[in-house]
This record gives C-alpha cells, structure tokens and sequence, in this order.
C-alpha cells in the first residue's frame, strides 16, 4: 500500500464534508441530550476510528457524563474484512454496572464487532446499553444490530477519514471521503 505525500491526491469523492458532519454530531447529540435527561451516560468509544466522533459528540451532549475507551481488533481476516473473532486490547477501566451506557462507533459494517462488544458488555449489567454509530454501511450487514442513533448511511464504497484508515492513514483528514482504488490495488 502507497499513499501520497499529500492525501488529498487519494481521495476520489468526497461522501461527506466537514460542515455535514459538524451539523449531523450537533444533531446527535441533541437528540441523545433529550432522550437522557435527567440520567448520567457513560459514553464507551472503540478506538481507533471513532476517536475524532466521541471528541465532538461528548461536546455536543449538555448532561453530566463518563467516558471511557476501548480497544478491539479482529482476529484474522483481511485489513478490509473483519472476521467476526474480537480480540479485546484495552478493556473498560471501569465498572458500568447499573449506568446508561452510550456504545460511540464510527462505522457499522457487518456488523460482527459491535454483535461481539454488545454481548461483552451486556455481561457487564449496565441498566441499558445503546449504540451510536456515525456511519452505517448496510449492504455488508452480517448480523442485525440494534442501532439507537445512526448519522449517516453510507453506499458500499471504501470510506476513510474523520477516524476511517486505511492500513492506519487518513484518520486526519476532516471529512469523509472515498479512497481511490490506485491507493489500495498498487
Ligand atoms: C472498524 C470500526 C468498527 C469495525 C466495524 O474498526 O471502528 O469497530 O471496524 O466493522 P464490522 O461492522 O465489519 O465489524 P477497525 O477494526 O477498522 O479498527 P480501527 O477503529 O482501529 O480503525
């Protein structure tokens, strides 16, 4: 894989810019400050590609909350394809027993990762447990996934920025844009 000096040679389209997405997380998290007031959320973000996502959302939410992190990667499979076998890397660093637990994901594609993390930390007896995902690619849903709050749904194209990489470039880029395949055939 070879990626340009300037990563904006790789890009091919832009999905989504910089102002959508400030209005979409603005949007969401006046909808998430609705639907909890008067409760205390414990957001829970999977790092790394929801990192630029849980810094803007927690900012847009007006309640008193937590954060913590998580980290995760799949066993096996392809860098484009996950295999449904999640390894924890970094686990919670603390109890969510009895909290309203937000889980804050970038993407949803098949969907194995998060049908992994819900029953991990389902087992955790959190009162509820939520998700947020800012973007939902459904033409690769594996298996259903209740999706509380979703930003937007994206085609089937290979996505990257705003946290997306590809073989860990381009989270910086501000908007969300499709890679051009020369960036990822070569
Ligand atoms: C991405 C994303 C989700 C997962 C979604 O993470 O953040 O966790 O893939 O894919 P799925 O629905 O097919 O399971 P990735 O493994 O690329 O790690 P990263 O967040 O560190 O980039």
């Amino acid at each position: 894989m070879k990626h340009s000096q300037d990563l904006l040679d790789d890009v091919q389209e832009v999905l989504l810019t910089e102002e959508q997405i400030a209005a979409k997380v603005a949007e969401l998290g006046q909808r998430i400050s609705a639907d909890y007031a008067g409760r205390e959320l414990t957001l829970v973000s999977v790092l790394k590609g929801s990192l630029p996502f849980m810094a803007d959302l927690m900012r847009r939410i007006t309640l008193p909350l937590r954060i913590d992190l998580m980290e995760v990667s799949s066993y096996g499979g392809t860098s484009t394809e996950s295999s449904g076998l999640v390894r924890i890397l970094k686990d919670l660093s603390a109890p969510i027993e009895g909290r309203d637990v937000l889980l804050v994901e970038d993407i949803i594609d098949t969907g194995l990762t998060l049908n992994y993390l819900l029953r991990y930390l389902r087992g955790k007896n959190p009162h509820s447990i939520t998700v947020c995902a800012l973007l939902d690619k459904p033409a690769r849903r594996l298996v259903e996934i209740p999706i509380g709050y979703v930003g937007f749904e994206i085609p089937d194209a290979f996505v990257i920025g705003y946290g997306l990489d590809y073989g860990e470039v381009y989270r910086n880029l501000r908007f969300v844009g499709v890679l051009r395949p020369e960036a990822y055939e070569s």
